[in-house]
């Protein structure tokens, strides 16, 4: 209520300010005492009703987007206003008691429709459903593409990423040596071979050296390239690439999100569209849509598969380059920079990345800057923590190779979301809650 008052007065101020000095003025030319007293209490009446009429106009325009629920205040402010005007200026009184009923109708009728149990009020943002059932290949591999990089043509810019987040470990250029995850240039036709390989045990899953055999209970195994590619996807640990399983597991756990589950969280639609894009952006033909569908569901389980898919907005989201701009809260920077895939997190859910080690800051911190073999420049757990998301390779922890941290989060997340992650970093200790996420 002060608020609104204050808001309806910062609107009006030189409008009422208007006023009073005009009432001063004419306040001085009456003489007869009765009058006298009668005009200033007309007056006080007069601006009170101004400062309510300006604060039913800031009311409307500050809650018109965000908080529609409350807009009836005005029209209940506005009632207020032509009746007691109707009281105590005759002269048009009349008047104002039509308008006052009119708005007290509107105001009755839509605060009755607010009381009313609703999800949400006021217009709720146009919603992009991408049907990519109906799309042309070419279609489908362009939302591939926004949902591997953030946007059209973005494949050619370096270090750019998207929902899909798999440029964090892979590389995608013909050439380019990749320490993290293998290249996925030429993976359709690699694919093929890889069902030959040795680990792939293709007709005897039950053998395959996997911590995982099957994606899930009598699912089987792939059978060809597009089968899997789907089950890279949605079963990593099923058959782990020689030299790219977490560290320490022999090969045995594979690194890798799985695609359709939280985080990243693709749809069976999207699933498809990035497939596409694989195979088309090599000039190959990609298998038809319902083919590619029909990979998945050997591998996803009913109950597993997503199928409303998500707006456009999501797809696109990291595109123009920045990853978090600090406005968010500290879950969402490490949804958004793809940290989560990468490391646990305590508190935070969905990070459950094995790549690099437990971020277990406020403990692991000092002992870092302790290690003998540290070169870097922090003093501090707040400096060292900041340092290692910056420059990831002025210390590389024990045991941890060397470039696998993304080196371009100092571009991607703005000073602040930096600030907030190593605040909230600083803080995990061995032993301890983690603290609350905002
Ligand atoms: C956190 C790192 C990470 C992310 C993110 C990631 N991958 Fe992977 N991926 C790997 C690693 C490591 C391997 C190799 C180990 C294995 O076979 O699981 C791999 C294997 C694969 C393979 C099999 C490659 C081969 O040569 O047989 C495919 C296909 C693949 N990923 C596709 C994707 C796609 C598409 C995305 C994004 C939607 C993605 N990955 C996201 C780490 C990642
Ligand atoms: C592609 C995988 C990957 C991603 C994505 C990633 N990291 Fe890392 N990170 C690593 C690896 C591997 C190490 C260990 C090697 C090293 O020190 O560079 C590491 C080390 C660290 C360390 C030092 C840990 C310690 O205990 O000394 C911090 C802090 C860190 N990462 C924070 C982050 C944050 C914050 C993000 C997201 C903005 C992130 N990382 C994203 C792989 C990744």
């Amino acid at each position: 209520m002060l608020e609104l008052i204050g808001a309806g007065f910062s609107l009006g101020w030189p409008v009422l300010a208007f006023l009073v000095c005009l009432i001063i003025y004419f306040q001085a030319s009456i003489s007869d005492p009765v009058q006298k007293k009668n005009a200033t209490f007309k007056a006080i009446i007069g601006i009170f009703c101004g400062l309510l009429a300006f604060m039913a106009i800031a009311n409307y325009t500050k809650n018109f987007n965000d908080d529609p629920g409350v807009l009836p205040v005005s029209l209940v402010l506005i009632t207020a206003v032509t009746f007691v005007m109707s009281l105590y200026f005759a002269n048009i009184g009349a008047l104002m008691k039509i308008g006052g009923f009119m708005f007290f109708v509107a105001a009755a009728l839509s605060g009755y429709g607010n009381w009313l149990p609703q999800v949400e009020g006021g217009f709720p943002p146009p919603v992009v459903k991408l049907d990519f059932q109906s799309m042309s290949s070419q279609q489908l591999g362009d939302e591939g593409e926004k949902i591997i990089f953030g946007g059209l043509g973005q494949s050619k810019v370096q270090g750019a990423i998207g929902k899909g987040q798999c440029p964090l470990c892979h590389g995608f250029q013909k050439g380019f040596l990749s320490e993290r995850a293998p290249n996925l240039f030429d993976i359709p036709a690699r694919a093929k071979t890889r069902l030959e390989e040795p680990n792939y045990h293709m007709n005897d899953p039950a053998s395959r050296p996997s911590v995982q055999k099957e994606s899930f209970e009598g699912s089987g195994t792939a059978t060809n390239a597009q089968e899997y590619i789907a089950e890279s996807h949605a079963c990593p640990n099923c058959y782990v690439v020689p030299g790219f399983g977490v560290k320490g597991s022999n090969d045995t756990e594979s690194p890798m999100p799985i695609i359709h589950k939280a985080p990243i969280s693709l749809a069976m639609g999207e699933l498809a569209a990035v497939d596409t894009w694989m195979y088309i952006r090599e000039g190959l033909e990609a298998p038809a849509y319902d083919e590619i569908i029909a990979s998945y569901e050997k591998f996803i389980p009913e109950g597993d598969r997503i199928t409303a898919t998500d707006d456009e907005e999501d797809a696109g989201a990291a595109a123009g380059g920045v990853l978090a701009t600090g406005e968010e809260p500290v879950n969402e920077i490490f949804m958004k920079g793809g940290c989560v895939a990468c490391h646990i997190i305590p508190g935070i859910e969905g990070a459950t990345g094995k790549v690099g080690p437990v971020l277990m800051e406020g403990t692991n911190a000092p002992n870092r800057i302790k290690d003998a073999g540290y070169k870097g420049n922090a003093t501090s757990t707040k400096e060292y923590i900041t340092e290692s998301i910056l420059n990831p390779s002025a210390y590389v922890v024990t045991d941890y190779p060397d470039n696998q941290m993304p080196k371009d989060f100092g571009k991607k997340l703005s000073a602040g979301a930096v600030n907030k992650v190593v605040n909230y970093l600083s803080q995990l200790k061995e032993g301890q809650d983690p603290p609350p996420v905002e």
